[in-house]
């Protein structure tokens, strides 16, 4: 087992991130995450907004963790909010916070994860799933350095870093109009990206060696099968990815050696990995991709016909059509 350094010393980021209950080390051998947490260090004596993209299950939240531990607001809170899973009626409210009554069933005022986040960081996970309405007033906040609590009528000053996060292109929904440009602007000061876990093969054995000794079995190894695998996988789902398959070879193995039957299928034999990329020209009409497009974008909608026309650049009717065809 590789012991990582208190503090790194390449970067001078504190690698000890996760939440107090449950610490947890950044591991970057590869010279591209090493980089990247290099200029990451730069961005923590900040109070500009950083906005980090990279594929999901990359490492946005544990970079963003290691900003705010590394700046000078590590002692007040880092608060996370994702996004794309409070609804929207309820964004507002969980972000700005409320007074008493303001609504049905708010019997007490309750302040927002803003206020909350006060003199910290704030991260805004999934920041492109903001629904366009919510995003004037977020601009608001920020221009204005202060919240007002729905149904409240004075303002409290807020001092929160903001973080944001996706793994979506933020400037292509720009230019479709399905994110605000001047929001854009005003959060995209400072950005990081990171690199999916496929292009930095020299982190996978290190990482998956911190993921053997959190679940408390550093003695297990891997055996070169396994290895070999863990180098050829393209890694759809990067580092989370990575955990589980490393969490499944735990649960599986007996004895002391994780082996490749021990591993997820989609690991231990290819054929069974999902949806592989069609070989050669891909001869589907355009009616069949444009159909398997809008299935995808109303699934990662979670079925809600509204927002993923939204995203489509759809019209809500013209969608609906499209699928009964
Ligand atoms: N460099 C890393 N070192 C240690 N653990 C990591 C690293 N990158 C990601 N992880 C772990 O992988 C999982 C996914 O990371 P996360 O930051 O949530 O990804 P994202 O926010 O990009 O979807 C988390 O459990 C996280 O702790
Ligand atoms: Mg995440």
């Amino acid at each position: 087992m590789d012991h990582e350094p208190e503090t790194c010393s390449v970067c001078g980021l504190d690698p000890v991130v996760g939440s107090p209950a449950r610490p947890s080390r950044i591991v970057a051998r590869s010279p591209a995450m090493r980089a990247m947490l290099c200029r990451a260090r730069l961005f923590a004596d900040t109070n500009a907004p950083v906005v980090i993209l990279g594929e999901s299950g990359s490492g946005k939240e544990v970079v963003a963790r290691a900003l705010h531990g590394s700046s000078r607001r590590r002692q007040a809170p880092f608060i996370a909010v994702n996004v794309a899973a409070v609804p929207t009626e309820l964004l507002e409210s969980e972000l700005l916070g409320h007074a008493r009554g303001a609504f049905t069933g708010a019997s007490t005022a309750r302040r927002g994860l803003f206020e909350a986040a006060h003199g910290g960081t704030l991260f805004l996970d999934e920041i492109a799933e903001m629904p366009v309405a919510f995003q004037a007033k977020l601009l608001r906040v920020l221009q204005d350095g202060e919240v007002r609590r729905v149904g409240e009528t004075h303002s409290s000053l807020v001092d929160a870093r903001i973080v944001c996060a996706t793994h979506r292109d933020l400037p292509g929904l720009v230019e479709r109009g399905l994110f605000r440009e001047d929001l854009f602007y005003r959060l995209n000061v400072l950005r990081l990206r990171v690199p999916p876990l496929r292009d930095r093969p020299e982190d996978v054995l290190p990482l998956a060696r911190a993921f053997l000794a959190a679940e408390g079995r550093a003695e297990l190894v891997f055996s070169p099968a396994a290895r070999k695998v863990f180098a050829r996988h393209r890694w759809p789902g990067n580092v989370r990815e990575l955990a589980s398959a490393v969490k499944h070879g735990v649960a599986l193995a007996r004895g002391g050696v994780i082996d490749l039957e021990h591993l997820p299928d989609e690991l231990a034999s290819p054929s069974a990995a999902p949806a592989p990329r069609p070989q050669g020209v891909d001869l589907r009409s355009l009616a069949e991709v444009e159909r398997e497009h809008m299935l995808r974008v109303l699934e990662a909608c979670g079925g809600s016909q509204v927002e993923a026309a939204r995203h489509l650049g759809i019209g809500r009717s013209t969608l609906w059509r499209k699928l009964r065809e």
